[in-house]
């Protein structure tokens, strides 16, 4: 099956069956896909929490409209957007250059002088706003990681950001919630398993030019 075929077997699964934990080796595939995402002057701007207690899910379902999908899933993944992008956070990211690409720090003057740039021509708002959409583009790229393995799965929004942060103490840690997906295998009974998808149609869709 191609990508496109699996995006076709996927749908915002509604209902997972409990009982089915995803195998290690796939989740850690999942994971790596999302670490390989890009992001905009490759700072990657957000972490990625991957719960799997039942007591810590119970309390985030709370907070979350009371969906089962945050309980029934094999996993809850949180993209959490850092609220600290400042110089050090820049800094840190060119010494992680310089030692992976065995580059003199020397050498990365220029592009540690645009990272910087980037980072401080910002406002707090802009700064946070930036690391959630990079925070969507690694949820993209989870989702087609997961379809591509056949693993269920459903991007939600329906949750409280605040209500996320206390119960995962990510305001200590300088994160807030962004956006998250609970990821394992549908029940059989989901109805919306065979529902048609709705999309546009493609000529009111793209524009060609
Ligand atoms: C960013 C985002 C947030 C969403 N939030 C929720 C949510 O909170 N709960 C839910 O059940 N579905 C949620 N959805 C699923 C959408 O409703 C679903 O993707 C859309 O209707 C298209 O259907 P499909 O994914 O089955 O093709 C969300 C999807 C996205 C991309």
């Amino acid at each position: 099956m191609s990508l496109v075929d699996k995006l076709k077997w996927r749908y915002a699964t509604k209902k997972f069956d409990s009982t089915k934990k995803i195998a290690a080796d796939k989740l850690q595939n999942i994971l790596d896909a999302v670490q390989l995402a890009p992001s905009s002057l490759g700072l990657q701007h957000y972490r990625v929490l991957v719960i799997e207690d039942a007591g810590v899910r119970e309390k985030l379902k709370a907070v979350a409209y009371g969906q089962s999908q945050i309980t029934d899933a094999s996993h809850l993944i949180v993209f959490a957007a850092e609220t600290n992008i400042n110089e050090e956070f820049g800094k840190k990211y060119i010494d992680n250059v310089a030692a992976t690409r065995n580059a003199p720090r020397e050498a990365l003057a220029g592009f540690e002088g645009m990272v910087l740039g980037a980072i401080n021509s910002r406002t707090p708002e802009q700064l946070l706003l930036w690391a959630q959409k990079q925070a969507y583009i690694g949820l993209g790229v989870l989702i087609a990681a997961a379809s591509e393995q056949e693993v269920d799965n459903c991007p939600m929004e329906g949750f409280d950001p605040a209500g996320f942060d206390e119960v995962l103490g990510l305001k200590e840690k300088g994160l807030t919630a962004t956006v998250i997906v609970t990821i394992g295998y549908r029940a059989e009974d989901d109805d919306l398993s065979k529902a048609a998808k709705v999309r546009r149609p493609a000529d009111e869709f793209f524009i060609h030019i």
